[in-house]
């Protein structure tokens, strides 16, 4: 029987330590073989449902590439030529869906509403429910953050990865790939830093549940409003701020975000006050020029591809545990 077989793949705050554990150990032998041109059927006579809400490359790709190589089918589905257009239910489509496959996936960010629809969609569907991104939680992306951050490093505990990002309540974007890191990441001993200019808290609830997860692991969780602060002796740094979420903001709103918190980019300033190691990380897509210098992305200190390969080997652990036979 699958370890994991018809677990709901949400948040990974649902999943024990022990199963993020097996789904890396997987994730890492499926990259192995993916790269010794090994076999890996295990979901043959598998289908998947992978709706998207939103744009995407990384995760889209990843899942479509990751059902292939492990002998299913993966269709794609942009919900804006299904009947959820025309108002059709999560509960309905959920329903259905689930009669014709073995997973559902899906991405919807739209905020304080995707989450909601995701949890919706779960209730009412007999095979596991993916989520490839909500306005909460990115769990494929911490997953594959963690993977990347291991098998670059020797040893998660007591390594100083900061988070820096600028999230505002009155934009109302998604905060999935923060909040998911500020929780995931203190789980592994991790001491966390979180940057990020005044005003642009998180909830509460994740603030004190990063904590929390700090406390019964061994890690540590701290918030700073000093970008500074934040970049000296990390080991890691993932810099994501509000140059990349302006894209749909109005000039006026661009402008002034770009003069307000022109100090929060990625520069190789910046960089210098890190460990002469530290690896730079980005969930991208990254607004080059506006939140990172080229050369701090593309410099000896980036491990972008790197990350975003990973998306592959991670999605590939998450469905052939979920839903096939591994
Ligand atoms: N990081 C990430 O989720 O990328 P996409 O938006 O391209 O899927």
């Amino acid at each position: 029987k699958p370890l994991f077989k018809g677990k709901h793949f949400i948040t990974l705050e649902e999943w024990k330590k022990e199963e993020i554990d097996k789904l890396l150990e997987v994730s890492k032998e499926l990259k192995r073989k993916f790269l010794n041109n090994e076999p890996t059927d295990y979901l043959t006579n598998k289908t998947a449902f992978l709706m998207f809400f939103e744009a995407s490359t990384r995760t889209r790709n990843s899942m479509e590439a990751g059902i292939a190589h492990l002998g299913g089918h993966g269709t794609f589905l942009d919900v804006s030529t299904m009947q959820i257009s025309h108002g059709e239910s999560a509960k309905d489509t959920a329903t259905i869906l689930s009669s014709y496959g073995h997973g559902i996936a899906c991405r919807y960010c739209n905020w304080g509403i995707g989450n909601k629809y995701i949890r919706e969609m779960a209730v009412n569907s007999t095979v596991p429910i993916m989520n490839l991104q909500c306005d909460i939680y990115h769990p494929m992306q911490g997953l594959a953050d963690l993977m990347t951050i291991q098998e670059v490093t020797k040893t998660t505990k007591k390594l100083k990865v900061s988070i820096i990002w600028a999230y505002a309540k009155s934009h109302k974007k998604p905060i999935s790939v923060p909040l998911t890191q500020i929780l995931l990441f203190p789980r592994y001993g991790i001491d966390v830093t979180l940057a990020y200019p005044k005003g642009y808290d998180l909830p509460d609830w994740a603030v004190e549940q990063a904590r929390k997860n700090a406390e019964e692991n061994g890690g540590s969780f701290k918030i700073t409003h000093d970008m500074k602060e934040a970049f000296t002796n990390a080991d890691v740094v993932i810099p994501k701020n509000w140059g990349s979420w302006v894209n749909n903001q109005s000039t006026a709103v661009i402008d002034d975000l770009l003069e307000s918190y022109k100090g929060w980019k990625c520069t190789e300033d910046m960089m210098k006050l890190a460990s002469p190691n530290v690896y730079y990380m980005h969930a991208l897509p990254a607004d080059r020029g506006n939140e990172v210098e080229d050369s701090v992305i593309d410099g000896k200190h980036s491990i972008v591809y790197q990350e975003a390969e990973n998306r592959l080997h991670t999605a590939k652990a998450v469905m052939a545990m979920t839903m096939g036979n591994k």
